[in-house]
């Protein structure tokens, strides 16, 4: 669901000479945080006023969309905010309309996790999503009661598990309880430990090409042990192509190689936030 307009984000050259602009045009307050986002290469901050909000975009760096959107077309609007209670619902309903994404899972921005639709599918307005997490917030479901359990599994038959036994430490350092299963795990094998070890979202991971097969089974059986709302996601080696048809098949998120573990525990605990 929308709950409304978050902010609307203009791209300028300097977040300091923009703000003292607004204030001494129209009487506006001082910027509430700046934060530099080192990956986006952007210095960003937001302008609260009545219950709206104006968030500015500097560059950090020539080669940061940012600064690529002022070489192209100068200064000025750069995007427009929903917010949303669900945003890993919200960009799986935009792919299954045909939307195209820039982010394929929610990431981290400054106000919670973020997520952009493409401005091509969008008739030419670059539209984020947010869903606010606010100071903490992502920390405070594990804080709420028992931590977050995984389960990491290695369906199939290709025993390369390097790229699972990193994402498990990721997580186990993010405070999740983590649960390997070790490779060449069968569906049944992955969705009866699951269920064992009760857990809140299940992790594939997979390079050998089976995905379209093994993905879509996991989540069958997972619903028929009664599990329909634990979420599965997947990572490994997945062509772009196949990613609709997984989503379709019930797979939330799908990491590719290029992925950072940042962004998997961002959309591990985007998932156990909506659970609540
Ligand atoms: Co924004």
């Amino acid at each position: 669901m929308i709950k409304g307009l978050h902010h609307v984000a203009i791209a300028v050259r300097s977040l300091e000479a923009t703000a003292r602009f607004y204030k001494e045009t129209f009487g506006l307050p001082d910027p509430e945080k700046t934060e530099v986002v080192e990956e986006q290469g952007v210095k960003a901050c937001f302008i609260d006023f009545g219950n709206t909000r104006l968030e500015l975009l500097e560059p950090t760096r020539e080669d940061s969309t940012v600064a690529r959107f002022i070489a192209r077309q100068g200064e000025g609007l750069h995007h427009i905010c929903m917010e949303t209670d669900d945003i890993v619902g919200e960009l799986g309903r935009m792919v299954a309309g045909g939307i195209e994404l820039v982010d394929k899972t929610p990431r981290h921005g400054l106000a919670g996790l973020i997520g952009f639709l493409h401005p091509r599918s969008t008739g030419g307005v670059l539209i984020e999503y947010v869903q606010v997490t606010g100071e903490g917030g992502a920390m405070a479901v594990a804080a709420e009661g028992r931590k977050i359990r995984v389960l990491i599994a290695k369906p199939g038959l290709d025993g390369h598990d390097r790229g699972a036994k990193v994402v498990a430490r990721a997580l186990r350092d993010a405070g999740m309880e983590v649960i390997y299963t070790g490779i060449r795990q069968s569906p049944e094998m992955i969705a009866e430990a699951a269920l064992q070890e009760d857990v809140d979202a299940v992790g594939l991971s997979i390079l050998s090409g089976a995905h379209m097969e093994l993905c879509p089974k996991v989540v069958r059986l997972l619903r028929e042990k009664g599990m329909e709302d634990v979420p599965v996601f997947a990572g490994g080696i997945i062509p772009d192509e196949d990613i609709s048809a997984l989503k379709e098949a019930g797979i939330r998120g799908i990491f590719g190689p290029g992925a950072t573990t940042g962004e998997i525990i961002a959309f591990v605990r985007s998932l156990a936030a909506e659970q609540k």
